[in-house]
């Protein structure tokens, strides 16, 4: 079976990240492409522009590179923070419309061998690039049961953080996700499905770094969109989605547009669980 990602919101992120193309063609940039769903989307809503497409995972690299051969995609190995030195040297020009889909994909959370999902056995991965930093296996062996707990309270919003670091600081091995698993299941009573969420999702953001990144993005954001960008970031995690709006709120070179976020209809979310948690932020370049 073939894995797959459904795009979420995909005509509200269509119609709004290609408004201002609709006119005169420009250039859009897909900073998180994924499976390719939006970047593809995108490429036939606006087939006078080029879509820069960004990607941090390799192996999702290398699928949309053959995805997107031929067309009006460019596809880069990189991460989003490094999109001012790309439209630089490609002598691209300023953006016209963006947009960032935080997060993982559906491809990397079933693809056992990345180690994202307490549902499938495998290795404690995590990385969204396995060329560069340490597996989550690493990281958790080195890291104290203090600074484990602080990660698994402000990443996760779990509330047993400190019985859980403290689990997972005494297993006896910590090389699978079943070992992680098994700590988070030895301090919870009750249902653990949640909480395995919350602390699978927590490790990821740590071993990847993903707020700096954020952080980086939106710091550097007003060098390379053109005035009247619009920008729409769908976020999946409070921390984030509270970095954004303040961004777009209170930056000199942003403002929010009107409505400042959206939520998926009721029959996206019945059709399509992971985007029951989204939130897309909307902001445009002043
Ligand atoms: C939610 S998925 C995107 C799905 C995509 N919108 C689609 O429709 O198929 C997020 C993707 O962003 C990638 N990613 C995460 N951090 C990144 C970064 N800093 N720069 C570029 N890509 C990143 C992940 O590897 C993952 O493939």
């Amino acid at each position: 079976m073939e894995l797959g990602h459904l795009p979420i919101m995909p005509k509200e992120i269509v119609e709004y990240v290609c408004s201002t193309l609709s006119s005169a063609p420009g250039l859009i940039v897909d900073g998180t492409a994924g499976g390719g769903g939006h970047t593809s989307l995108l490429s036939q809503a606006a087939p006078n522009s080029r879509i820069l497409a960004i990607e941090r995972d390799p192996s999702a690299y290398g699928k949309l590179k053959e995805k997107f051969a031929g067309t009006n995609v460019t596809v880069f190995n990189s991460s989003y923070t490094k999109i001012p030195g790309i439209i630089d040297e490609n002598n691209f020009p300023q953006a016209g419309g963006a947009i960032f889909d935080l997060g993982l994909s559906s491809i990397q959370l079933d693809t056992p061998e990345r180690g994202f999902s307490h549902r499938h056995k495998g290795p404690l991965d995590m990385r969204f690039d396995q060329n560069s930093g340490k597996p989550a296996s690493a990281l958790l062996r080195e890291m104290t049961e203090k600074q484990i707990a602080d990660a698994i309270y402000r990443y996760g919003e779990e509330g047993r953080s400190r019985a859980i670091a403290r689990a997972i600081k005494q297993s006896r091995r910590l090389l699978y996700t079943d070992d992680l698993a098994e700590a988070v299941r030895s301090v919870v009573k009750g249902n653990p499905v949640k909480p395995l969420a919350r602390v699978f999702q927590a490790v990821r953001i740590l071993v990847n770094g993903e707020l700096d990144h954020l952080e980086t993005l939106l710091s550097e954001m007003h060098k390379w969109t053109g005035p009247e960008c619009n920008i729409a970031i769908l976020t999946f995690h409070s921390l984030e989605d509270r970095m954004i709006k303040l961004h777009f709120r209170d930056s000199e070179y942003f403002r929010q547009f009107d409505p400042p976020w959206l939520l998926p209809g009721s029959a996206e979310k019945r059709a399509n669980r992971r985007s029951r948690s989204a939130r897309l932020r909307l902001g445009v370049r002043l």
